[in-house]
Order: structure tokens, then C-alpha cells, then sequence
């Protein structure tokens, strides 16, 4: 089946991701912000990016580091100013690379002078920015909800004696979508950006801003209890409807929707490409789930069947209709590496993971660190962690009778504070991150584990991204050609191929460490193949078949014609 998609620079691109706090450094306060961006701007080139995402860098209290935003159009004193911003703008544009800004605009903090004003009185126009309730009597929230991030998801407020909904943590009040004034601040928000000069947006949990009229009472759960009432109802649609042909869609920019919970059957109301499209892609977290159930912090064995499956369900059933948002770290998950690779074939694993899924079709994110193999931290105690989600889970755990060094193990494990090390530049004290002290512990490998060491070996991490993604530009294979999975029922290599017009790729992947037996498909003959990428040196194929090394990685080609 040939493909009849439309190309867009959208589809074409490669993203890396900032999560500026732990990036880079550049006024010596142990803060990551602009200036340390600036001064890296031309490695995110080298990598081969042609955009970047920026988690957010507004002014915020970081209740949740910046996903708590007190001014939406401003940038944090910690980052910056909008002069140096429009600067990192220019130089990146200068460099042909894209900028999107973090939208998050199911919440905001508390601190947002919005939330302040609607808390003043019921008077307030403000107050129906947000979700006011009184109690259902004096002392019970208006619902049973619970927050994802910290316990009830009802503050009350002496002054109001009414409760304020939070999803999210207690300082991330959720903003009420129904408002068509909140609505209005939204797009005067985006406007604010694309007249700056930015490309697009990243949409935080975009898929949570509408709320069941009524706000009834949900299915108990641990967490989260209530989100039936807030993910996914048909209002979201019409909210994102009203952004895109006001604003976006005028403006011609990028959206990319991060969507808790998605299938591809949901999620192609809202990526189908044609007049109903909302949004350009979707973060869905199917795949990030293969190592535990539901949420990363409980978790299971890896199982390779169950990586496969989300990996090939998302190719096929968008294939010809909408277009796939590929990633395998972001801010808020473990490393990779420490969770479907090993730390022991560390680097290894890492090239195989990354031929694991930038050679699928889709854009591919990449995470700063994640092209240097960082891996997983381990803190000596709770008091190191940082984030909101972990001290929550701390007293979850201990409810549940969990002792605390047992949860210290999990926390090591599981934690998105993993993702959110200072980036690891060089083997210089702080890893090159910051002069200073450093706001969050560096990890102690970065003196073996750092950009400038990964520069100077062939061999690395970073080479082989690079290549990767200098192989995927432009080449309308990977882009464009059609993937099949192989071999759906092994537990331990992962194999597909892409096939566009004379031309195909396969891609072997071994997530084993134990040799294992791999037998080239049916009309894939290796001998008459270039191998174009393998984690190993080359080894001669007989008998179509080769037995791997351990996270073995093999990429071949043919060209029919
Ligand atoms: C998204 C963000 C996450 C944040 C949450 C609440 O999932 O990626 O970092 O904590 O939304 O805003």
C-alpha cells in the first residue's frame, strides 16, 4: 500500500526537548536558564534537531516546576527575561530550527494573579475562572474526587468557605474551560507566543481541560479518583476547535497534545488529518508502560510483548490517517536506558533503543540526556527528592505499610526526578552544568558519562544519534514508507521492516542480554543487504541468520531496483 499522506515540515522534523532547569547553567546561580541554552544551541544542531520544545519556562513558584504558571506571558526571573528569550528565538530560527512553547492550560498555580482576584470574593469575575464549589456540607468536599498529585482534589478556602478543584497538586487550581473569558485568555496567550515569533505549542495533559457538567462523583480509586469526569469528554474537542481556527490554524502552528490514557481509536478524532484535525499529534503513554502498570510507580517486569504491541498498534492503526508522536523519554519518566535497556550494555542498549523507534514512522523527541545514555540517579534519602509526585507517593506508600527504605528503592527506580538530573556536559566538577552549586544532585557517573567524552569517541551515543537522524532527514523510507512488525511473538527481539516504492529497511532489535537465534524474514536476504547501522562490528550472515550480542542492534537496507 503506497501512501497517500500529505508531507509537512511537522512530520519531517526531529524535537529536542528542554526541561530548562537541569539543561545548562549560564549565570552560575545552580539554576539551568537561557544564557546556558544560548551556548548550547549549536549542539542541539549538530544532534540534528530541527525544533525545540521548551517545558515551560514562565514565572512560577515550581509547586511542579513550572507546570505551576503564575504568568503566562512572561518568562521566569530564573531562566531570563523575554529579551534574552526572543534572543534564543532569533538564534535558533537563525539556525533553521523551530521553537515551541510549553502550553499548559488545565491548571494554573495559585499564584497566578487570576486565581488570586477569583478568591477575593464571588463577586469577582475571576471567581468563575476557576472551579468553586461550597461543600456538600460543612466539612466534605463537593465531590469524592482525588487529585493525581496530592490527596483530595478540593482546597478549602476560610474566606470563600468554598472549595477550588485541583487535579493536580494543591497550587495548580484547574482553570474552567467552560468560561468563554478563560477561553479568550487562552487565545490572547497563544497570540502572545506566535507574535513573538514561536512556532507552536506542546499541550499540556490537553485531554484534561474539560469537566462533566455537574462534577459528579467518581469511581473510587487510590488516585485519581474522578477522572472519567475529566478525560477525554467531547467538550475538549470543541475547545480545541475553537483554538485551531481562531488562532492556530491562521498562524500556521505546530500543536502536539500530551494525552494521559489515549488509544489510537480516541486519539484519531483528534490527529485525523483533513478539516476535522485539532491537533498535529498526540503524546500518547501506551508504550511507556511496559514496565509497570498504569503508572510508573507501580511497577512490573519488563515484558518486550507488551513494548511491541503499543509500538505496532500506534503505527498501524494511524497509518494513512494521522501521524505518531514517537518518544521514549521525556521529564516525566526514568531513563530508558535503566528501564527497557541495561545499565551494564549501557551504550549498547541505548543505540538499540534509539533504533527501536526513531526509524518508526512518526516524529522522534528527544530528551536532553537521553542521546548522552544518561541513566538513573540513586539518592541516599527521601529529603534529596525534589518533586511533589514522589513526596505524595512517600506517604501513599507508608499508608499502605511500605517501609521507607523499601520506598527509597522504588523511588531510585521510579521516580521522574531520574529524568530531571542536571545534564551532564563534561567530567569538569558539577558536570559542566553550573559553576555554583548545582540546585539538584548531579549524578556521580557523569565524570564517564558526559557530552564532551561522548564528542571525542566515534563510537558513542551521541555519534550514533547524530546518524540516525541525519540517515531519517529527508529520506522518505523512514519518513514516509510502510512498517510491518516481524516476529510479534518473541519476548526478546523486536524486528521490523519499512518499505517505500524499491526501497526497504529492517530493523533488528535484541532487548536481551542472552544471545538469541534471529532468522531473517521471508524475502529479507541478508546477504544481499547493506547493513547501514549495527551496535556491534559486523559479522558475516550465513544462512540468513545470526545469533546476537547482547542488545544487539542490526539495520539493514535494499534497494530493489
Ligand atoms: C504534564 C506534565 C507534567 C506535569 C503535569 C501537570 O503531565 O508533563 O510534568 O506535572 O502535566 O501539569
Amino acid at each position: 500500500m503506497e501512501d497517500t499522506r500529505q508531507a509537512a515540515w511537522w512530520k519531517e522534523m526531529a524535537v529536542y526537548q528542554i526541561w530548562p532547569r537541569s539543561f545548562c547553567d549560564g549565570n552560575g546561580d545552580g539554576v539551568g536558564d537561557l544564557w546556558g541554552v544560548l551556548q548550547k544551541l549549536d549542539y542541539i544542531q549538530k544532534l540534528g534537531a530541527d525544533a525545540i520544545w521548551f517545558s515551560p519556562l514562565y514565572p512560577s513558584p515550581n509547586a511542579d516546576y513550572g507546570y505551576d504558571i503564575a504568568d503566562y506571558k512572561d518568562i521566569s526571573p530564573d531562566y531570563g527575561d523575554l529579551e534574552l528569550f526572543k534572543e534564543v528565538l532569533k538564534q535558533a530560527h537563525a539556525r533553521g530550527m523551530k521553537v515551541f512553547m510549553d502550553l499548559v492550560i488545565n491548571h494554573t498555580s495559585d499564584e497566578h494573579a487570576w486565581f488570586k482576584a477569583s478568591q477575593e470574593s464571588k463577586g469577582s469575575p475571576y471567581h468563575d475562572y476557576y472551579y468553586w464549589r461550597p461543600g456538600r456540607r460543612p466539612g466534605k468536599a463537593p465531590n469524592n474526587w482525588k487529585s493525581v498529585f496530592e490527596g483530595g482534589a478540593w482546597e478549602f478556602s476560610e474566606k470563600l468557605q468554598e472549595y477550588y478543584l485541583h487535579v493536580f497538586a494543591k497550587k495548580q487550581p484547574d482553570l474552567n474551560m467552560r468560561n468563554p473569558a478563560v477561553r479568550e485568555e487562552v487565545k490572547s496567550v497563544m497570540r502572545f507566543w506566535l507574535a513573538l515569533g514561536v512556532d507552536g505549542f506542546r499541550e499540556d495533559v490537553i485531554t484534561y481541560i474539560a469537566k462533566r457538567e455537574g462534577l459528579p462523583n467518581g469511581f473510587p480509586l487510590p488516585i485519581g479518583t474522578g477522572l472519567e469526569h475529566y478525560t477525554s469528554l467531547p467538550a475538549v474537542k470543541d475547545y480545541l476547535r475553537e483554538f485551531k481556527d481562531e488562532v492556530l490554524a491562521p498562524a500556521g502552528a505546530f500543536t502536539v497534545g500530551e494525552a494521559p490514557m489515549m488509544t489510537p481509536t480516541l486519539a484519531k478524532e483528534y490527529i485525523t488529518e483533513g478539516a476535522g484535525q485539532l491537533l498535529n499529534m498526540m503524546f500518547h503513554f501506551q508504550h511507556m508502560e511496559a514496565d509497570c502498570f498504569l503508572t510508573d510507580w507501580i511497577p512490573m517486569p519488563f515484558r518486550l510483548k507488551k513494548l511491541k504491541r503499543a509500538f505496532t498498534r500506534w503505527q498501524t492503526e494511524l497509518r494513512g490517517v494521522a501521524w505518531n508522536a514517537l518518544y521514549l523519554e521525556n521529564h516525566d519518566h526514568p531513563r530508558i536506558i535503566s528501564r527497557y535497556g541495561s545499565e551494564k550494555y549501557r551504550v549498547e542498549s541505548g543505540k538499540m533503543l534509539a533504533a527501536a523507534y526513531l526509524l518508526q514512522s512518526g516524529t522522534p523527541f528527544i530528551y536532553q540526556g537521553q542521546e548522552l545514555g544518561m541513566t538513573n540517579q540513586r539518592l541516599d534519602s527521601l529529603e534529596q527528592f525534589k518533586d511533589v509526585v514522589t513526596f505524595n507517593n512517600a506517604k501513599l506508600f507508608a499508608k499502605l505499610g511500605i517501609k521507607s527504605e523499601r520506598f527509597l528503592r522504588i523511588a531510585n527506580r521510579r521516580s521522574r526526578e531520574n529524568g530531571r538530573s542536571p545534564m551532564q556536559w563534561s567530567a569538569a566538577p558539577n558536570a559542566g552544568f553550573c559553576q555554583g552549586e548545582p540546585w539538584f544532585r548531579v549524578n556521580p557517573n557523569y565524570t564517564e558519562i558526559n557530552a564532551e567524552a561522548a564528542e571525542a569517541d566515534t563510537f558513542s551515543l551521541l555519534h550514533w544519534y547524530r546518524r540516525m537522524l541525519a540517515f531519517r532527514k529527508g529520506n522518505p523510507l523512514v519518513l514516509y514508507g510502510e512498517y510491518t512488525e516481524h516476529y510479534k511473538n518473541s519476548k526478546h527481539i523486536y524486528c521490523y521492516s519499512r518499505r517505500r516504492e524499491g526501497s526497504r529497511l529492517l530493523v533488528v532489535c535484541a532487548f536481551s542480554e542472552a544471545p538469541q537465534r534471529f532468522c531473517a524474514p521471508l524475502g529479507f536476504d541478508l546477504l544481499h543487504a547493506t547493513q547501514l547501522f549495527g551496535n556491534y562490528a559486523p559479522q558475516i550472515v550465513q544462512s540468513n541468520q545470526f545469533i546476537t550480542r547482547p542488545y544487539e542492534c542490526r539495520v539493514y537496507e535494499w534497494k530493489d531496483e
